[in-house]
């Protein structure tokens, strides 16, 4: 694909920021906008997401993937979770792994959270914003976040940004469900096949992940031989 990158110093939400500029919207060309620092940069929910200025990688993609069906839109999150491991691979030795449904994780430790936000037409997707916030150079994380970390903090030295942005860009691009392996995500789900604690509505339970269903929800197995199926935000992982 080719990016058109914006390059700006401060906004409030690279996403927000997508979602405000109607003509580049409306543009065709894929865009990717990176800010050097957000004032309110969203998190999952009602999260916010810390990063210090400068420090990291905050940016906002913006594809018109019109031919992924409304129920196949977690194709998204597939393509967008593996590339960012893929790349994060190029600099880390350690297996960069994907806590569900899109989280990444360098062992037990956050190192990059993905806000997607589509506009449907009909049942398919007309625009796919997706936000990216990835540890870069921080050093120290104040938020009550429980367990971030940067590329820097694994590295022991700073990793030039713009170099790290365009290699996570040049992946291969998003291609129609059907095409795209769905192994890739699954090969790499943090805690699969793991005996592990989690809660749901109920309380706390302790179960093993089996898979990912195509269209996004959780596959488990309680310690009581029961199958449990869960969407997004139903159910959240003990760490
Ligand atoms: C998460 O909670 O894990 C998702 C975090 C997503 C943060 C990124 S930073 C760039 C983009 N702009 C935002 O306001 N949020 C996303």
């Amino acid at each position: 694909m080719d990016w058109k990158i914006i390059h700006i110093d401060e906004t409030d939400s690279t996403n927000r920021w997508l979602q405000n500029h109607q003509l580049i919207a409306n543009s065709h060309e894929p865009i990717a906008i990176w800010a050097d620092y957000q004032t309110a940069g969203k998190g999952c929910g009602t999260n916010s997401w810390e990063s210090e200025r400068g420090k990291n990688l905050t940016f906002s993609l913006l594809i018109h993937p019109t031919e992924v069906p409304a129920s196949r839109q977690f194709v998204i999150s597939e393509w967008v979770s593996v590339a960012l491991c893929e790349t994060l691979e190029h600099y880390i030795y350690n297996k960069v792994e994907i806590k569900w449904p899109n989280d990444i994780y360098v062992g037990d430790r956050k190192i990059a959270g993905i806000l997607i936000e589509n506009t449907l037409k009909g049942n398919h997707i007309k625009d796919s914003i997706i936000g990216i916030g990835l540890n870069v150079n921080q050093q120290e994380f104040l938020s009550d976040a429980p367990n971030p970390v940067s590329l820097c903090q694994l590295l022991g030295h700073e990793v030039d940004r713009m170099e790290l942005l365009t290699r996570f860009l040049q992946r291969k691009p998003l291609v129609s469900p059907a095409e795209t392996d769905g192994f890739s995500y699954r090969n790499r789900i943090y805690r699969k096949g793991q005996l592990a604690t989690y809660q749901d509505k109920d309380g706390r339970f302790k179960a093993t992940i089996q898979d990912v269903e195509p269209d996004g929800h959780l596959l488990m197995m309680d310690e009581a031989g029961q199958e449990r199926r869960y969407a997004f935000k139903e159910v959240t992982y003990i760490l």
